[in-house]
This record gives structure tokens, sequence and C-alpha cells, in this order.
């Protein structure tokens, strides 16, 4: 059994990038209904009170869909934040240099990888056990935990996180991001 976390920011915190509106159905409406079909399905079963990165690693069909979009929406909201207020740690910009030239070929390379995944899914940053970052993309409700990658940063990239607020304009909603983007999570977590 699980609880929606509580959003770690005012619904209007990321205005005007992504509006109270789309915070009310995305976390309020669409966040919720992944908690409460994670619970339903998982009632009764060994995932009832499985750690939802444990979930993501062994369940299958409608328990890993619900329980890793559970965790990917929390994961999500942790990286965003007021609007251009944080910026990567030296040690994170280094190793983004190292492996991708450049913070702007990084930001480029991540943003390809968001705007161009097919369908419904999420792009990350991943590092592995040595540091090595990773962008991915990944569909539905996969998440890179499942090929013993760490997430450090992701965007959502279905159509209800913009939809409201850019209607098709996936690319417009990607570019927005980078200005929400948390920085002092990511940084945390390499
Ligand atoms: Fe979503």
């Amino acid at each position: 059994m699980i609880t929606l976390p509580p959003l770690p920011f005012e619904k209007n915190a990321l205005e005007p990038y992504i509006s109270a509106t789309t915070l009310e159905f995305h976390y309020g409406k669409h966040h919720q209904a992944y908690v409460d079909n994670f619970n339903k399905l998982s009632a009764g079963t060994e995932f009832e009170n499985m750690p939802l990165e444990e979930v993501i690693k062994k369940a299958t069909g409608g328990i890993f869909n619900n329980g890793a979009q559970v965790w990917n929406h929390t994961f999500y909201w942790n990286c965003l934040n007021k609007p251009d207020t944080t910026k990567p740690s030296d040690k994170l910009l280094k190793a983004i240099e190292n492996q991708f030239g450049s913070l702007d070929n990084f930001k480029e390379q991540f943003s390809n990888a968001a705007v161009t995944l097919f369908g419904s899914g999420w792009a990350w940053l991943c590092k592995d056990e040595f540091g090595k970052l990773y962008i991915n993309q990944t569909s539905n409700a996969e998440n890179p935990i499942k090929n013993g990658l760490t997430p450090i940063m992701t965007i959502d990239v279905w159509e209800h996180a913009y939809y409201l607020d850019k209607q098709n304009r996936r690319p417009d909603y990607v570019k927005d991001f980078w200005h929400i983007l948390n920085w002092d999570f990511v940084n945390q977590l390499y």
C-alpha cells in the first residue's frame, strides 16, 4: 500500500513554463491514479509492501506499469523547481563536459532524446557504478533501473505532461524544461 507523495513545490511554482492547471491534472489525477491502481492490483500479492525499486525490477503487467509510473513521477517532480534557480555542480559539469563535450552539447543530445522518443515515455540521464553518464529513452512506464543503471534526471514526455499548456508542441515543452530543471537534485544524485 502506497500513498501519493506530496509535491515538492507549490502548484504554481513552475509557471510560466508548466501551469498550475497541468499540475492539477498531471499530479492530482494521473499520478494519483497510478497510486490507486497499484494499490488495487498489488493487494494480497508479494508486491503489496515491496519498495518500488524492487517492484520495477521484478513485476510485470499492470503492477509493473502502475508501480513504475508512481516511482517515475515522484522522481520527475524532484527534478523540477522554481525557474532559473539552480545550476550543475562543478563535479557534474566536469563529467558532462568530459563525456558530451560541453553543457550545450549535452542539453542538445538530451533534448533530442526527449523530442524523438516515439509515443509515450521518458528521457533519462543515468550513471553506472563507475560514474559514467548515459542518456536513455524508455517507452511507457519503463525505467533504466531494470538495466542496472541509476537515474539521476528525467523528463516525462507523455502527452499528459504538456498537452494542456503546449498542445502537441513537445519541443517547446522540452525547451522550457531547462528553465525548471532542479540541478541541485541531479547534483546530489551524481
Ligand atoms: Fe506523466
